[in-house]
């Protein structure tokens, strides 16, 4: 079976270049199916997740063309009326934002419900309160199928009750091609809900406000053609910073919007890393243990829950006594048994962990339960003493491109391997100090 085989004990350092934002990606490569003429997307990640969607927009007849790794020129004109449905389209959460982009477009979507990690019930009632607001009706029909349908769509006055990105991206979507005007308050105000807006707007849309918790859009009648590039990955970045801080390292961490970054170097200073950023880059050194600090995770700009995993990894090796607040997600913290294989002292109390930080990890063998909390866990065998062995990469692969690649480039001692000779060449390689 697949897997990471990690030596760990050695602190990264060099340079790694961030991908483009999965999850921007995802909104925007739904959303250029809106246009009937060729969208040109650039640095989209190569990730699984992607691929599942692009598979996707092809299945519904969507013209793809993939002219290097990282472009995609998609052409929205071939579409033919049908259910999106496959398995892939299930395994994913981001498929449901081709519910907004062919709601908006053709004022029909039925898709397959959402996928993703499962890290605790995600309901879409704000995405339907949102179209329903909109002038159309939705069901869900069997099996696990969202039909969303309207004669005609209308701008409206949407109060969203929770802060949610995706909620926040469909209605956008929905929106975009509406008769008259619609704003949308308490919006969600992510990084890649601007990157989506900017991204319309450079298609012809009129939206203003993204960014902020008001979103204002002026409906248009149509949607044309575009070249767009997509911002940097926070979360990526933020993973190889919390891995570098992980292993007391000096890692630069370049095509980055500090910016982005902010409430995550924020805690990082906090616990005695040294930050240094540049317009397009972030430098992190930590030359001794961290100290100990608390952390509740929010929406944007408030520490992301994606990177709550990731921040915890780190915390069980700060001096102290930390405590980790998760406010989004109610099953985030499933990956701390696998965790504590490794010498942690986590102790979980409904949304709440906390942690006694350890001096050392010890390497074992563990699985990846989410994407997330998967990436943490190999940054946390980095750090640990000897060797671990990590499944169910599969979750990792769904949104890090290259992982172990760019961790070897940083002098980690990581391979992916899929059997017991090739996991024996790699232990060989990592004792002779061959990295790769
Ligand atoms: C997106 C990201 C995910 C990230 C999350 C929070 C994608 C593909 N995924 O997920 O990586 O962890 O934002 O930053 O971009 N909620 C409702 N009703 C709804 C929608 C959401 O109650 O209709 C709740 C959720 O249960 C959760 C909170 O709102 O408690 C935030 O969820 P949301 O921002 O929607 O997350 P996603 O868009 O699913």
């Amino acid at each position: 079976m697949e897997h990471y085989v990690v030596k760990g004990g050695n602190p990264l350092s060099g340079e790694v270049e961030i991908a483009g934002a999965k999850n921007a990606a995802l909104a925007i490569l739904a959303a250029a199916i809106m246009a009937n003429e060729p969208v040109t997307v650039e640095n989209v990640p190569d990730v699984s997740d992607i691929r599942a969607l692009v598979g996707a927009i092809e299945q519904i007849g969507g013209g793809v063309e993939h002219p290097d790794r990282h472009t995609y020129i998609l052409n929205g004109a071939t579409i033919v009326d049908g259910p999106v449905d496959n398995e892939a389209v299930r395994r994913i959460r981001g498929s449901y934002y081709l519910i907004g982009s062919l709601l908006g477009k053709y004022r029909k979507a039925e898709v397959a419900l959402p996928g993703g990690c499962n890290i605790g019930l995600r309901p879409i009632d704000q995405h339907i309160k949102g179209f329903r607001a909109l002038g159309a009706s939705v069901s869900l029909a069997s099996p696990g199928m969202v039909v969303a349908k309207a004669q005609e769509l209308n701008g409206s006055h949407i109060y969203m009750d929770v802060v949610s990105v995706g909620a926040t991206i469909n209605i956008v979507m929905a929106a975009v091609m509406a008769r008259g005007n619609t704003i949308i308050e308490n919006a969600a105000k992510e990084p890649h809900v601007v990157d989506l807006a900017n991204f319309l707007n450079s298609m012809g849309a009129r939206i203003r406000g993204a960014g902020t918790d008001v979103i204002r859009i002026k409906g248009v009648e149509r949607l044309h053609g575009t070249e767009y590039s997509i911002i940097p990955d926070q979360i990526e970045a933020g993973t190889y910073m919390y891995a570098a801080a992980a292993t007391r390292g000096d890692v630069t961490i370049t095509n980055v919007i500090p910016k982005h970054l902010e409430c995550m170097t924020a805690k990082l200073i906090e616990m005695g890393c040294e930050i240094t950023e540049s317009d397009d880059s972030v430098r992190i050194v930590a030359a001794r243990r961290l100290e100990h600090t608390n952390v509740k995770t929010l929406p944007y700009p408030g520490f992301p829950t994606d990177m709550q995993p990731q921040i915890s990894v780190l915390l069980g090796l700060a001096r102290g006594t930390s405590i980790v607040t998760e406010s989004i997600f109610e099953n985030r913290f499933k990956y701390t048994d696998e965790l504590a294989k490794m010498g942690a002292a986590i102790r979980v109390e409904g949304n709440t962990a906390i942690i006694d930080g350890v001096e050392n990890y010890t390497g074992a063998n563990i699985s990846a339960p989410d994407l997330r909390a998967g990436a943490a866990l190999v940054t946390a065998a980095l750090a640990a003493s000897g060797y671990s062995e990590i499944y169910d990469i599969h979750f990792i692969e769904r949104g890090y491109e290259d992982f172990p690649e760019k961790l070897r480039s940083l002098g980690a001692c990581i391979a992916k391997v899929d059997s017991a000779e090739e996991e024996r060449k790699a232990v060989n390689r990592f004792n002779l100090r061959v990295v790769g």
